[in-house]
């Protein structure tokens, strides 16, 4: 563990980053952070499902120690144990929130209490990377934001699949025009469970499809249109385990989502189709996660003018090698890295505040039935300008 003048030495250095990032000489700042190798001392809060996967792939980060974890239930904190012998372990995630011995706080708890605890790490200085979706509503989405730029603080939400090597393959897809215009985007994301207490289906599997679709065409939707059905409850709780998400864009484009948590096979599969080459994004054959398929349609006509004719070209397979290395080690390292360096997260605060602008949309679009809502994007209208020149949150 680094003493206290390292601290102090670590603090100025990273003060230093953030004032010389403002006078254009962040670059030089950024090589002597990384040289003096500063390690992020982490909490984990939440040991529950996700949790653990986090504690597993942090451990491994260079830079990065794993110094304490938080679960309100004992045998969760027991059952993680194994995977850090210098883990303290306690029941009240206030000790985290608390301790000067800690730089960075993980929050992988239910969505209910992102906010609360990760406004508190704010507050206390830590930095912050919450599990998707980053808050239950934009209001507490923008309260982190604001927080995180006055502590001059890292604020970064985990949208994992963005982080994945098939989703960034796609990325340089699609940005190199090789499939052409897009039609349309189709993502099947099912599982039998896992329920969730606080939240329906929607806010549980959504937010990778919305993230993955906002960071891949990087154009805002204008209408958003959700229906689901309810059919389990118990005690009280009844939510929609099965959801229809329908996006439409301004270009035309359209999308569509179907999540569920009552399908007997697990399946995450995306087709996006284009007007050159079409794609199937299949996150689970992890042999061929992204098969590119030369086909398309083009209408000609024959002469009579009356007369169009669709033809059919059907073209090569192409199945590009993708990057295996774990999307959540490579979000886990990527934090870390933000950390040391004060670099912006590419899933930072706005990013995350984007997905949860959605989720209320289709959230609203969905207790009224299906009746589509218009999405207006605040995130970029009101904020864009400031955000450009924001380094944290
Ligand atoms: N990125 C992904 O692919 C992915 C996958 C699954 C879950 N998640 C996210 O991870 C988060 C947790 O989901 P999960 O499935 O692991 O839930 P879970 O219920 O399995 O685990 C949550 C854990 O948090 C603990 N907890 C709750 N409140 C606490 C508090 N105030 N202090 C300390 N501990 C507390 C619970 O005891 C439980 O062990 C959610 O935000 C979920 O959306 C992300």
């Amino acid at each position: 563990m680094l003493n206290r003048r390292d601290r102090d030495y670590g603090e100025w250095i990273s003060n230093l980053c953030f004032a010389q990032f403002r006078c254009g000489r962040r670059k030089v700042v950024k090589i002597m952070v990384e040289a003096v190798n500063i390690t992020v001392r982490v909490g984990v809060i939440g040991c529950g499902y996700w949790g653990p996967n986090l504690i597993r792939n942090l451990v491994k980060v260079p830079g990065c120690r794993v110094v304490a974890i938080a679960d309100e239930r004992s045998d969760r904190l027991e059952a993680v144990r194994h995977l850090s012998g210098e883990m303290k372990a306690t029941t009240d995630a206030r000790e985290l929130v608390a301790s000067d011995s800690i730089d960075a706080i993980v929050i992988a708890t239910p969505i209910s209490t992102h906010f609360d605890l990760a406004k508190a790490s704010l507050e206390t200085g830590k930095h912050v990377l919450i599990e998707k979706p980053l808050t239950r509503t934009s209001a507490q989405a923008w309260e982190l934001i604001r927080l995180a730029r006055e502590r001059r603080r890292v604020l970064m939400v985990d949208h994992t699949f963005i982080y994945s090597g098939a989703v960034r393959k796609l990325q340089e897809v699609i940005h190199s025009g090789e499939l052409g215009d897009i039609y349309y985007y189709d993502s099947v994301r099912l599982n039998l469970g896992l329920f969730q207490p606080d939240v329906n289906v929607l806010w549980d599997l959504a937010p990778h499809d919305f993230s993955v679709l906002t960071h891949l065409l990087n154009k805002t939707p204008t209408r958003i249109t959700a229906s689901g059905s309810s059919p389990v409850t118990w005690n009280g709780w009844k939510r929609e385990s099965i959801a229809y998400v329908t996006v439409e864009f301004d270009d035309g484009m359209i999308a569509h989502f179907h999540v569920n948590w009552l399908s007997p096979v697990k399946l995450r599969r995306t087709l996006i189709g284009g007007s050159r080459k079409m794609v199937v994004y299949d996150h689970l054959d992890t042999d061929n996660q992204i098969k590119i398929y030369d086909k398309s349609v083009e209408v000609r006509s024959d002469g009579d003018r009356y007369k169009a004719l669709v033809q059919y070209r059907t073209g090569d397979l192409l199945v590009p090698k993708v990057d295996p290395t774990e999307a959540l080690e490579t979000a886990c390292k990527h934090f870390i890295h933000c950390v040391r360096t004060g670099d912006r997260p590419i899933t930072d605060g706005y990013a995350g505040l984007r997905v949860v602008e959605l989720l209320e949309a289709a959230e609203r679009s969905l207790m009224l039935n299906g009746t589509a809502r218009t999405y207006e994007e605040q995130t970029v209208k009101r904020f864009l300008p400031e955000h450009s020149r924001a380094q944290t949150g």
